[in-house]
């Protein structure tokens, strides 16, 4: 396992967005946030996730320059069409829009359609809590949940994402899929050869789908499907993720107009590449508007630290609280720089051989 420094790894990424024809301000949003994710330990939605995007943009599925069409643009609300742009660019701009408009009405919330892979969720939010706003971010994805007593992956993994600032030195910070485990992490697991655990997907007759390649050529011929939050039965609250997810993709399909579950299979009839059309939406609420901000920090604050100091489960050592992993991550991985496992490795070499660029010496 080889460790890089943050920053030439963030420089690293900034040219090859630039290679591949995104401006070079837009080339800076992506990478910003695709290197955030890294840092805070979530690996599957980093650097690792860098090829994918490499590959939508030379498949022509995705278009490095991002031309935003706004559809309506009310007080505090707007709808935006992200014309197959990039997600990380489109989601950086609405959620400063929600932003600017819930510092003029409390509220902010923008709905876009039309988009792409935008990367993690918190990244946004957290444009929120930082301004001390409370943000939300969901986003729908290509088809791979089933719904409860279904096989057939419909759904995305359609995260949640919900931050809030504290007085702690994190904000709280929830975002996660609706699904048991997501996509990014199956493709984590293939990259480092492990089999998938069993209660994250099934096939189609209902059975455990581990065998981590296939399940990753399965989604995509809707032959398997990861599980909604809670698994297949009701009895453990599959219907509990399944509803969460679907209302997912309703905040990011239908105040829009944009596309929904097998609609974002990014195929066309005849099987060729086509764009995604994912939508996303995202809100800021102004915490002034309601309160004294530093009575909302330390209630939050309260909340986080009662929940942290209550009584263990056994052979646990430590509770936690959202946002908290993710903040201590970020502190390591700074002093540590970023893991390279081997077939990451080599997707990083693979795009410096085609783009002509040495700047990573692995
Ligand atoms: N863009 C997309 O299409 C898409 C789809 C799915 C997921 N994602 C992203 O993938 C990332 C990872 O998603 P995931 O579903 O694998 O997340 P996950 O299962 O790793 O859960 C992460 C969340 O749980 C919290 N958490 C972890 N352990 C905890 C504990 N013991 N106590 C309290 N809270 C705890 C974390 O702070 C974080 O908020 C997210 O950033 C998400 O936005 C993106």
């Amino acid at each position: 396992m080889k460790y890089l420094p943050v920053e030439i790894l963030k420089d690293f990424m900034i040219e090859v967005f630039c290679k591949v024809g995104v401006p070079l301000e837009d080339a800076k949003i992506c990478a910003n946030v695709l290197i955030a994710s890294d840092l805070r330990g979530i690996e599957s939605h980093g650097i690792g996730r860098l090829k994918m995007y490499y590959d939508r943009i030379k498949l022509g599925i995705q278009f490095p320059e991002t031309k935003i069409d706004v559809i309506k643009d009310k007080y505090a609300t707007a709808v935006w069409d992200g014309n197959h742009g990039m997600g990380h660019v489109i989601g950086y701009r609405a959620m400063q829009t929600a932003i600017d408009k819930a510092k003029q009405f409390g509220l902010g919330a923008v709905a876009v359609r039309n988009s792409t892979h935008y990367g993690i969720c918190g990244y946004y939010a957290e444009m929120a809590t930082k301004q001390d706003m409370i943000g939300m971010t969901f986003t729908n994805a290509r088809p791979s949940v089933c719904p409860t007593n279904g096989v057939e992956p419909l759904l995305g993994t359609n995260p949640i994402c919900f931050g809030a600032p504290t007085d702690l030195p994190y904000p709280f910070l929830y975002d996660a899929a609706t699904s048991i485990s997501q996509r990014g992490k199956v493709e984590q697991y293939a990259r480092e050869e492990k089999d998938t655990p069993p209660y994250w997907a099934i096939n189609l007759k209902g059975e455990p789908q581990t065998d981590t390649k296939r399940l990753l050529v399965d989604l995509i011929k809707q032959t398997a499907s990861m599980l909604p939050i809670g698994g297949s039965e009701e009895v453990t609250g599959s219907h509990k993720g399944y509803g969460l997810s679907t209302m997912v993709e309703i905040l990011s399909s239908a105040l829009q107009n944009g596309g929904f579950l097998n609609q974002l299979l990014g195929m066309n009839q005849d099987g060729s590449a086509a764009p995604y059309k994912l939508g996303h939406f995202f809100m800021a609420i102004n915490i002034d508007f309601f309160t004294e901000i530093v009575d909302f920090k330390k209630t939050c604050g309260d909340i986080c630290r009662e929940l942290q100091n209550s009584k263990l489960f056994p052979g646990q050592d430590r509770i936690y609280v959202a946002g908290e992993k993710e903040y201590e991550n970020e502190l390591q991985v700074l002093k540590r720089g970023v893991p390279i496992i081997p077939n990451l490795q080599k997707d990083i070499e693979f795009m410096q051989a085609e783009l002509g660029i040495s700047m990573l010496n692995l």
